[in-house]
């Protein structure tokens, strides 16, 4: 019998640069191709999911799956400044249209890392206009598609941009993988040439690229959050019932003796400085894939004996439970898992870490928390940013070659929980 209540969504994640393929528009596309990139390789087709995105969405409601977090990409649908382009709202129309036909409810996020490139070129998220211009998209997406939406992340890890300006900061001193999306930093030499050469292929200061490479200011952080609740309340008033939060990206941070004010410092950094943005919010999107140890100088990196994942951080199912309780201390409101998943050759392995997760997250639910959904990130293979496709979080492997798709056992596992 299932842990869940009937109404739990379980599902995959996607975001559509990682997975559609030739977003030629946006500025990750300008950022993956420059001749001193931090990419691992370009992105290309990706696993083409644009075009077989109704093959992915039946092998996750045949597995039993009941929901799909996927992204609309904004630099399709605004490839330029001010024109709309119909065609692709069309598109994500027969992708909604295709959850709804295989009875999957779907999870749509507006803002899932890559942006039009022209935006990046007039300051990005550090440009006041950017809320505007983002509420403007959202809101002409949902005056079109909202009747086939219900849930709605408005923009993903809207933290990340900080805590990779700390990384930058700390350049060397701290792993890459102290941030959990793929960066690379091997090479130190390599970043500053690929920030020159960006900021020249958008024209603006280097130190001003909201970008993978981009420091996010104090000031960037409160527009993002800006936008967020005016895309939100802009969103709701065209269609009330749709349920709206934002994602962010939260560690299961333990503090050893000596430890707590570092641990409790970058808690407030990654989450309760937030709080204000998300008083009106319908739910909460937790994202988290590891843990942080915290001695009294700072974060400590995992035992060497500690497995760690193909991303060097370490493997810890717990993550999704321990998060989902701290964040409940202080959020009172719906919390739905985003994103949570591994990054691993061994499908056994992942199957694993499935069944911890959700073991954790089955204990919340029976102490009455909130939690509303698990997302697995995620439903393919995919493009790993910097890291490129040699990271492998997929429930399908895809042979990019032929764009074939092998479900693993991961995915049928998944699917039986519910
Ligand atoms: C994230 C990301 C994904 C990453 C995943 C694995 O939101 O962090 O949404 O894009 O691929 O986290 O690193």
């Amino acid at each position: 019998m299932s842990k869940f209540p009937k109404d739990f969504l379980l599902g995959a994640a996607t975001a559509a640069h990682q997975v559609e393929g030739d977003n030629i528009h946006s500025d990750f596309w300008v950022l993956e191709n420059l001749t001193h990139s931090m990419y691992v390789e370009p992105s290309l087709a990706a696993v083409d999911h644009y075009n077989r995105y109704a093959e992915d969405i039946k092998l996750l409601a045949d597995a039993g799956l009941n929901a799909y977090r996927f992204s609309i990409e904004w630099a399709r649908i605004q490839p330029t400044r001010g024109e709309w382009v119909e065609a692709e709202i069309e598109h994500y129309r027969k992708v909604l249209e295709c959850c709804h036909d295989n009875g999957v409810t779907p999870i749509v996020t507006m803002h899932h890392f890559s942006s039009p490139a022209w935006l990046i070129k007039q300051g990005g998220w550090e440009n006041p206009e950017t809320v505007g211009l983002f509420t403007a998209y959202c809101e002409r997406v949902v005056k079109e598609l909202g009747g086939l939406m219900e849930i709605v992340c408005t923009i993903n890890e809207a933290n990340m941009g900080l805590q990779i300006a700390a990384l930058m900061r700390d350049m060397g001193k701290r792993p890459a993988s102290d941030v959990q999306v793929g960066i690379n930093m091997t090479d130190p030499n390599n970043i500053m040439l690929a920030m020159k050469e960006a900021g020249e292929a958008f024209g603006v200061d280097p130190r001003q690229l909201n970008t993978f490479i981009s420091l996010r200011t104090p000031e960037g952080d409160k527009l993002v959050m800006q936008a967020h609740e005016t895309a939100r309340d802009a969103m709701k008033t065209l269609c009330p019932h749709l349920k709206v939060g934002i994602t962010l990206s939260l560690h299961d941070l333990q503090a050893l003796p000596g430890g707590e004010a570092h641990a409790a410092k970058e808690w407030d950094e990654e989450f309760s400085h937030y709080l204000y943005a998300l008083e009106n919010d319908d739910f909460l999107g937790v994202q988290c894939y590891t843990r942080k140890i915290f001695d009294e100088n700072g974060s400590v990196p995992p035992e060497e004996s500690a497995e760690k994942t193909q991303m060097g951080y370490e493997y810890y199912p717990q993550v999704a439970a321990n998060v989902v309780r701290t964040v409940s201390k202080e959020f009172k409101g719906n919390i739905v898992i985003t994103e949570n998943g591994i990054s691993t050759t061994d499908d056994k392995r992942r199957v694993e870490f499935i069944e911890g997760a959700l073991d954790g997250v089955a204990a919340c639910i029976a102490d009455g928390l909130r939690v509303k959904g698990y997302m697995y990130w995620s439903l393919l293979d995919n493009f790993e940013w910097q890291m490129g496709y040699s990271k492998t979080f997929g429930l399908i492997a895809v042979d990019r070659g032929t764009q074939t798709r092998y479900p693993k056992e991961s995915l049928k596992y998944l699917g039986a929980l519910r």
